[in-house]
């Protein structure tokens, strides 16, 4: 979740939908994701909306105390009922993310969770998630996630090299990301991803298979592969503006996603998503897949988006005045927009083309589906989808995913 929020339209009072963005939901499926906005320190090169324990003193530091966060979060939830009314819906996924969601209590993320199971009750295959950083769980804490109902988690590793983590301001262990997941196997997790970053500035080729080498060695089921993105007003931003370390490189970039592709698919997993790889079909992030294909979920927490039916809002950003909105009895809600059908064409272009069944050739207009063509032309698409009817990426498409998209949704 990035932390600069996009104007637009006032959220009322009571966080009431308009009538239409109801029509037709029970054919979507829906989900929650649940924000904790907290971390120990701040990683360099992190943009998200997230604060550490100094970041908080001082105004509505008090309102934003961890300790109550639980029963904020909780209070949302309740609204969000209020708010999609007799909605008969289960929730198909949630997913807690950070932030850190586990510097609060193992039992606050499962009093979270029981809020939703509370007010919505959870499909019975439902996908429950929490992100975690390594140094912050043990076997007890973990165990307690997965009696509580949690059955993935997903660990922050982004390397396995020591002087790539310290550019990254990471504070790692060696080898504590790796055990992370054999503890979680033990606690009985279902599903287990590790997150990593390629392309940090000093990061080699070598210290990048070594990462991969390490992340596969560990038996995760799933692995997610972000390029390092320079995020402007970051530590890391200002420490590349003054030459205190080099500029990430796009050229190292598509090497290394090559790499990291070519590993992945040698130790049996397959990319589903341009940065994201499952050994199984059932190792696939559903709740990701969520937010892919243009389904419902609500958004809990300072700074989270929502998403029901064609209406977009988002959240206040900062943790003391969310939790004075909730407080007063009113929705967090700080702005939305409706997205007009134009609105939501791109946005599947944007979407659907990233993953592995691509997106319909049927919904590109003639500028965008003659950009296809030359795409398909230039390698970057698949000749047999495309016969089919559908744009799907290449792996060398991949590479390029972004500019792809730009053109086909003219
Ligand atoms: C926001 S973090 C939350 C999880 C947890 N706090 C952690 O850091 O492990 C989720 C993931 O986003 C990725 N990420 C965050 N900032 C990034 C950036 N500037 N470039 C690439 N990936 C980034 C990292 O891989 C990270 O694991
Ligand atoms: S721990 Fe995760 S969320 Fe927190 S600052 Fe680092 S990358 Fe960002």
């Amino acid at each position: 979740m990035p932390s600069v929020l996009p104007d637009g339209e006032n959220v009322p009072d009571d966080g009431a939908l308009p009538p239409h963005a109801l029509e037709g939901a029970g054919d979507r499926p829906l989900g929650f994701y649940l924000h904790v906005p907290y971390c120990a320190t701040r990683c360099g090169y992190c943009d998200f909306n997230t604060y550490t324990a100094s970041e908080l003193r001082g105004a509505g530091g008090v309102l934003a105390s961890r300790d109550n966060y639980a029963d904020q979060v909780a209070e949302e939830i309740r609204l969000a009922r209020k708010v999609l009314g007799d909605d008969p819906r289960p929730v198909r996924t949630v997913f807690v993310g950070g932030g850190t969601p586990t510097l609060l209590d193992a039992g606050d993320l499962v009093r979270m969770l029981g809020a939703v199971r509370d007010e919505f009750g959870l499909a019975d295959d439902a996908e429950v998630t929490t992100e975690a950083n390594p140094e912050s769980v043990n076997p007890a804490y973990l165990a307690e996630l997965r009696e509580g109902g949690f059955n993935r988690i997903s660990f922050g590793m982004q390397s396995a090299k020591q002087h790539v983590l310290k550019i990254l301001d990471r504070t790692h262990t060696p080898g504590r990301p790796e055990a992370c997941v054999a503890e979680a196997r033990a606690a009985g997790f279902e599903h287990v991803n590790l997150d990593l970053i390629y392309g940090t500035p000093g990061e080699t080729d070598d210290d990048w298979r070594a990462s991969l080498d390490a992340a596969i060695g560990a038996g995760p089921d799933h692995v997610s592969a972000y390029a390092l993105i320079v995020e402007e007003g970051t530590q890391l931003a200002r420490r590349i503006r003054r030459g205190e370390v080099p500029m990430t490189d796009d050229d190292v970039h598509a090497d290394r996603y090559l790499i990291a592709d070519a590993a992945f698919e040698e130790a049996g997993f397959s990319w589903y998503e341009v940065s994201n790889w499952a050994t199984s079909e059932a190792g696939r992030c559903l709740h990701n897949e969520l937010y892919w294909r243009g389904a419902d979920w609500w958004g809990a927490g300072p700074g989270a988006h929502s998403h029901v039916g064609g209406v977009r809002w988002w959240n206040v950003k900062h943790p003391g005045a969310y939790a004075a909105a909730l407080g007063a009895g009113k929705s967090p809600g700080a702005g939305r927009e409706l997205l007009a059908e134009e609105d939501r064409r791109v946005e599947r272009i944007l979407l659907e083309l990233r993953l592995r069944e691509g997106v319909e050739l049927s919904i590109l207009k003639p500028a965008g589906l003659a950009a296809s063509r030359k795409a398909l032309g230039d390698g970057l698409l698949d000749p047999a989808s495309y016969e089919a009817g559908r744009a799907v990426l290449t792996l060398r498409g991949r590479l390029l995913a972004d500019a792809v998209v730009r053109d086909l949704v003219d």
